[in-house]
């Protein structure tokens, strides 16, 4: 393999999801048939992932976005023991071996170059698109679709979603992932920027007043909740989909599967913005488990909520270049 083949399946594996946008994987190209995965543990969340479970999750998808670009090319990977730690900062993953194996691409191939987090509310949902969303249930994942069950997820959303809000360093740690203006030096590179986040110049700049010095206050008034609730968008969905693993999976493995169902669901044509805190928060984890009649010896690994997008609709995804990966 030259080295711009190997370069180009590290650029696709960087489209894979990562939670906050913070993109923890990095690639060595060890030689013409070897890529080394590593962590990048300075891009660790302490405050909202503090025992590196969504690193995990983001990690597994980077690996399974480096396999599907293999597939492309007719490759496939093996997998290897990752190689001893050299660099304190750099936490080895895995290693792959690119194998020339004349396979056909993935079947989601076609999903990776346009998937992306949609922020914004979603069309008015007809009664196909709701007979639809139940597709995509299967052994890891349940679909809610009924208008009372959906309205009863966002409330167990805003409420789970809130809790985690009222605590000063987990706001602070995802306030220094945000970019409220195109004029960050980060914006188009990682992190949440205002576009990605559906908000336009004056709710960036509202968004950014609410979770920073005016909190305290906004909170003591009570006007905090109504102001980060995303709940309405929940309501009105098409469905919300619960992603669900048998306990004690690694969240390496579940990421894997995470990327390949969000790949799913936009194969069937509908876009999706992920609900990780009805899955963090242990009640309400526990509540949607209930009501999506997950069974029993299954972890909530993660939910979305998904519905068809509006026409016309394309977000710029933020991501690093190359040469910020590579390492
Ligand atoms: C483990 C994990 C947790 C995530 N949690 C959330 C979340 O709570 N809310 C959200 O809007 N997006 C969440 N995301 C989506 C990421 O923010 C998104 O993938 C990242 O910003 C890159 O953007 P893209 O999906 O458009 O490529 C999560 C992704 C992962 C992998």
């Amino acid at each position: 393999m030259n080295a711009e083949a190997l370069r180009a399946l590290v650029a696709e594996a960087m489209l894979a999801p990562s939670v906050h946008n913070v993109q923890p994987a990095r690639w060595r190209i060890v030689d013409s048939v070897t890529i080394d995965l590593f962590e990048d543990v300075r891009t660790r969340l302490s405050v909202g992932d503090p025992r590196g479970n969504d690193a995990g999750i983001s990690l597994g998808a980077a690996a399974e976005g480096l396999r599907i670009a293999a597939s492309r090319m007719g490759l496939a990977l093996e997998t290897h023991a990752a190689p001893t730690q050299t660099d304190a900062a750099l936490v080895p993953v895995a290693r792959f071996l690119v194998i020339e194996a004349g396979i056909p691409p993935d079947v989601l191939a076609a999903q990776v170059a346009t998937r992306a987090s949609w922020r914004c509310g979603f069309a008015m949902s007809s009664l196909t698109d709701r007979a639809d969303v139940q597709h995509l249930s299967g052994p890891d994942c349940a679909v809610i679709s009924d208008p009372a069950a959906l309205t009863e997820a966002a409330h167990l959303y805003d409420a789970a979603s809130y809790g985690y809000m009222r605590d000063h360093a987990f706001r602070a740690e995802l306030r220094s992932w945000m970019r409220f203006t195109p004029g960050h030096p980060r914006w188009n590179r990682d992190g949440l920027n205002a576009a990605a986040m559906a908000l336009g110049r004056v709710e960036a700049i509202g968004a950014s007043v609410v979770l920073g010095s005016a909190f305290g206050v906004l909170d003591w008034c009570g006007v905090a909740p109504g102001l980060l609730a995303e709940g309405k968008k929940i309501v009105a969905a098409t469905g919300v989909v619960v992603f669900h693993r048998s306990v004690g999976e690694a969240p390496f493995e579940s990421g894997v599967a995470f990327y390949r169902l969000w790949l799913g669901i936009e194969r069937a044509g509908f876009g999706a913005a992920v609900l990780a805190a009805l899955a963090d928060d242990p009640r309400a984890a526990q509540e949607i488990a209930r009501m999506a009649g997950v069974p029993d010896g299954r972890r909530i690994v993660s939910a979305f909520r998904i519905g068809r997008r509006p026409v016309g609709g394309a977000i710029e995804r933020a991501r690093r270049s190359l040469d910020e990966t590579l390492v």
